[in-house]
């Protein structure tokens, strides 16, 4: 039993980074905070922002972004200073090997490829619908049948439908293009998505510039039609309405719901084997990333509830029909473009960070290395799980639900979220003379209110989410003690050494 607690201590996982068959170090804070942006404006701001508008939180959405960008600054400092110390490829699976041992570590891999990989699926899908709007324009289109996921899923009924069609071939198209650029190499992928965040930039400037002179400032009264609240506890509401399929309504609840446009910045943090001077490098890329895309999106949800009712906001388009509502209907075609090119690079970091993630398992033996550790001999990445990762991004995108999809990722990377910062408070006590190239300030205030803020916000979704969290965690269980367990690196050096599991307590570095 105590295996399962054991820690990987720190000196041990500096010293494996001096190793052989590493990434290639090529990238500098640039093209770090380009990657984190990349990853970050996608789907959340161009399709969410309307739904949750419209439905959730009113002209109010403005404080949900206030809020869920304060939430993801506390996790981002934690996520900094972990990032700094041990700049390797595993991101918050590595931190919490650490500090709270291998089943957590399992835990939060498995929980990151919720993050990673269903989000994956869930911008694929995302892709598709824009595909299929910009190619409109054109007058062209392809077969229905070709275009969705076979069914659907309504959570005010809890009733599943079928949509009449097969696929969504857009989605898989999408994912075979991101994954052939990943497998042929990090500067090539650094490259394209840098032009691809240099348009969708060039747009959130034009939406904020060209949509500030058609705002009317009456259309944000009421401000929070919705409330402000909207906590609820396993399906009871505790602050805020409820909406009829009894989920959380009002300002909070737009949070929880638009969190999923901050989602990416922490992928900056997978890519620390890769970058040239990580330890000062990450950080800045991290915390850069994600204070500009706060600022963007702040802008962008004041403008869009400035120019059309919340009532009037589409829930498919919303940044591009609300061009069309006040008159300019040629807007229509740069934004979705941009929107294009913004989900390809969501797709394209989002893709990179999660065969990173489970090299680092790999190498600890707790998924099989063969596949997922192996590093291709020309393009020094990681091809054989780059493949793997695109095929069930594929699969996923093409035959689940957008819905279902996007809730489960929410609620997994919040739940990352708090490991992190806890993880940040623990190592602070365990490994206090450990170097600190970033030091998170305000310890313990900042993790702690990172924590709550992540906490609360994960109360703030519908009850589904718990459940399926759940769901998801327990499959991870079964694999880990059926797999991971058993071939766990360092269980099996702690066996071969015939030694007594250490008592817990990582080494000073
Ligand atoms: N933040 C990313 C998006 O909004 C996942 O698409």
């Amino acid at each position: 039993m105590r295996n399962l607690f054991e820690k990987k201590p720190l000196a041990m996982l500096l010293e494996e980074m001096k190793h052989e068959n590493r990434l290639r170090r090529i990238l500098g804070p640039v093209q770090l905070s380009s990657l984190g942006i990349g990853a970050i404006i996608g789907t959340g701001i161009f399709v969410l922002t309307g739904v949750a508008a419209h439905d959730k939180a009113g002209p109010a959405l403005i404080l949900s972004f206030v809020v869920a960008g304060i939430a993801c600054i506390f996790a981002a400092l934690c996520y900094a200073e972990f990032a700094s110390m041990v700049p390797v490829a595993g991101s918050a699976y590595t931190y919490a090997y650490a500090t709270m041992g291998e089943l957590f570590a399992w835990i939060i891999g498995w929980d990151l490829v919720l993050e990673y990989t269903v989000a994956s699926a869930t911008v694929a899908h995302g892709w598709s619908h824009y595909f299929l709007d910009f190619i409109s324009i054109f007058g062209l289109s392809i077969p229905k049948v070709l275009t969705n996921a076979p069914f659907d899923f309504n959570p005010a009924t809890g009733l599943v439908s079928m949509t009449g069609t097969w696929f969504d071939l857009p989605a898989i198209v999408i994912a075979a293009i991101v994954t052939v650029i990943l497998v042929k190499g990090i500067q090539e992928s650094a490259t394209f998505n840098t032009a691809m965040v240099a348009l969708k930039v060039v747009v959130v400037f034009f939406v904020i510039i060209v949509g500030a002179m058609y705002v009317k400032p009456e259309n944000w009264r009421p401000f929070a039609p919705f409330g402000l609240g909207g906590i609820s506890f396993f399906g009871k509401t505790l602050w805020g309405q409820t909406g009829a399929g009894g989920e959380p309504l009002g300002m909070l609840a737009g949070s929880a719901m638009i969190f999923f446009a901050y989602i990416g910045f922490d992928s900056v943090s997978t890519h620390a084997e890769e970058a040239k001077n990580p330890q000062r490098d990450v950080p800045i890329g991290i915390i850069a990333s994600l204070i500009i895309c706060t600022v963007l999106y702040i802008a962008v949800t004041a403008v869009l509830t400035g120019m059309v009712p919340y009532d009037k906001i589409s829930i498919d388009a919303p940044v591009s029909n609300a061009f069309a509502q006040v008159g300019l209907p040629w807007a229509q075609f740069i934004i979705s473009l941009a929107a294009l090119a913004g989900i390809t690079s969501v797709l394209l970091v989002m893709m990179l960070s999660q065969p990173r993630v489970f090299l680092a398992m790999a190498r600890d033996g707790l998924v099989p290395e063969s596949i997922f550790g192996a590093i291709h001999e020309k393009y020094r990445t990681p091809h054989k799980s780059t493949i793997l990762t695109g095929f069930v991004v594929a699969l996923l995108g093409a035959l689940i639900p957008l819905r279902i999809l996007a809730e489960l990722v929410n609620i997994g990377t919040l739940l990352a979220f708090v490991i992190v910062c806890a993880a940040v408070l623990i190592m602070r006590r365990t490994n206090p003379e450990a170097a600190r190239p970033f030091r998170c300030p305000m310890v313990p205030l900042v993790p702690i209110l990172g924590i709550v803020f992540c906490m609360v916000l994960m109360f703030s979704l519908p009850v589904e989410n718990w459940i399926r969290l759940v769901v998801w965690l327990g499959i991870g269980f079964v694999i880990y003690f059926f797999y991971g367990r058993h071939h766990s690196v360092l269980a099996k050096n702690r066996a071969a050494a015939a030694l007594p599991p250490a008592d817990g307590t990582p080494e000073a570095a």
